[in-house]
């Protein structure tokens, strides 16, 4: 794999300013930034008197925990535009998180917040090994989704050739890679295996394409399967991570010469990690659910926003600011089998350490009696006998028992047996509804 390291005089400043000055900037854009939100959202403002807190109660950071949290809830109440706080013809884009039922939630963009989130996008993929220069495949969907804007606008702003190629259609995926030539891919991780698959079906082995960096979101995903990918693609698989509500992609992103964690841009976004059933904020280093509040922010701020995504707080290693360590899963993910909490994230890690089952797997819930069960329907690698397969989903029922501590039912199926997906794949097919 070639060092895609980039150098010290590439990173902007403030990647490599100091944790007091980052503090003190901090404190400075969160005072701005609550103080707009209640100026400008009356949302914000009945919800800060609720709780009986102003924008001048703010004196040090971690006076925010006396601010309210908001969530997906409070932003289909304000459904669509209720949530701004510039008038609607400063709102330069809009983009929707689809909702799976009910509303989806809107999210605006002044000119300057769709530059901000262009730079911060930039250094993002100059983070995970991209360079100026570099052919730049975006296969993130394109549209109200923020995955395909958001590494484009990105790419282009660091000087990259961006190929937006959006998602679907496969076999032009692979077609384009062997005649384009990117040296960095974006995609959706399940997504990349679909698109590795098909350019094995045709003839091409993986490891000779031109791609150096693959650049990972959207949906949570696991060390075993950065092996997988960086084995078969001879290349760096990084993460990145970040949610419409707070901006898109771009939060938070893996250095590629650590791959240690998520720097998450400290100086635009105020990380919590709190206890999840009690709201209590929790110290770094605890696993926890993730709240940000937005530093700079024009036409949507949002404080204490919770994302439901499960991971804990470090400190810096390659920048200085703080990590989140790789998440795990969403609290909405979390399958509660007979008791037990098990994330899809555990399951693909033992199904990547089974040479034989392919890492297209789905978790179907369902419901016998008053019990709830939990079957893995995954894929048997090709070429694989048939028999040897089942051997493999026998251990591990096994290895889910002794390491998660439940009992499950696998079933192994043909290859291509499991919906693939363009975008974010659903890991959990629950039929226990309506029963
Ligand atoms: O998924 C933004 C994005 C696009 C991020 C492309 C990275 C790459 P939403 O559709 O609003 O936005 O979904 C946000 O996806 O709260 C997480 O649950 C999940 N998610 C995003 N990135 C990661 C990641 C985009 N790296 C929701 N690891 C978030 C785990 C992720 N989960």
């Amino acid at each position: 794999m070639q060092d895609r390291t980039p150098r010290p005089e590439e990173l902007e400043p403030v990647e490599r300013i100091s944790v007091d000055e980052l503090r003190a900037r901090q404190l400075e854009r969160l005072r701005w930034s609550l103080r707009h939100a209640y100026d400008n959202v009356p949302h914000y403002r009945s919800a800060f008197a609720a709780a009986d807190v102003h924008p001048d109660d703010l004196r040090e950071l971690a006076d925010l925990a006396r601010f309210p949290f908001t969530g997906k809830a409070e932003l289909r109440e304000n459904y669509p535009f209720g949530m701004f706080a510039v008038p609607r013809e400063r709102i330069a884009r809009l983009h929707a998180s689809s909702g799976t039922t009910g509303r989806p939630t809107v999210v605006g963009y002044t000119r300057d917040d769709v530059r901000t989130w262009a730079r911060l996008m930039a250094r993002s993929i100059r983070a995970a090994g991209g360079r100026p220069g570099d052919r730049v495949h975006v296969a993130y969907g394109y549209g109200l989704f923020t995955g395909g804007l958001g590494a484009h606008y990105g790419a282009e702003e660091l000087g990259c050739t961006v190929i937006p190629v959006s998602g679907g259609m496969t076999e032009r995926q692979a077609m384009l890679i062997r005649d384009f030539a990117p040296e960095v891919i974006m995609v959706t991780p399940s997504y990349m295996l679909a698109i590795v698959d098909e350019l094995e079906r045709q003839g091409i082995d993986p490891k000779t394409t031109s791609l150096q960096v693959g650049i990972f979101g959207a949906e949570p995903w696991t060390e075993d399967m950065r092996r997988e990918m960086e084995q078969r693609l001879d290349m760096h698989a990084v993460d990145i991570y970040g949610l419409s509500e707070v901006m898109g992609p771009g939060v938070a992103v893996e250095c590629v010469e650590t791959k240690d964690g998520l720097h998450l841009w400290e100086d635009h976004f105020y990380p919590e990690i709190i206890d999840p059933v009690t709201g209590a904020v929790l110290p770094d280093g605890e696993q926890g659910e993730l709240v940000l509040t937005s530093l700079t922010k024009e036409a949507m701020p949002v404080v204490r926003y919770r994302t439901r995504d499960l991971t804990r707080l470090l400190p810096g290693t390659a920048r200085t600011m703080r990590r989140i360590e790789k998440i795990t899963g969403r609290t909405d993910d979390m399958m509660i089998v007979r008791g037990v909490n098990v994330f899809p994230t555990q399951i693909e890690e033992l199904i990547l350490r089974t040479p034989a089952l392919s890492p297209h797997f789905q978790c179907v819930l369902d419901r016998q009696g008053r019990m709830d069960t939990l079957t893995v329907k995954v894929e048997r690698r090709p070429g694989v006998a048939e028999d040897e397969a089942e051997r493999a989903g026998a251990a591990l029922v096994q290895q889910v028992k002794s390491t998660i501590g439940v009992s499950v039912a696998v079933q192994v199926i043909e290859p291509d047996g499991v919906e693939r997906s363009m975008g974010k794949m659903r890991r959990i097919v629950d039929q226990r509804r309506g029963r």
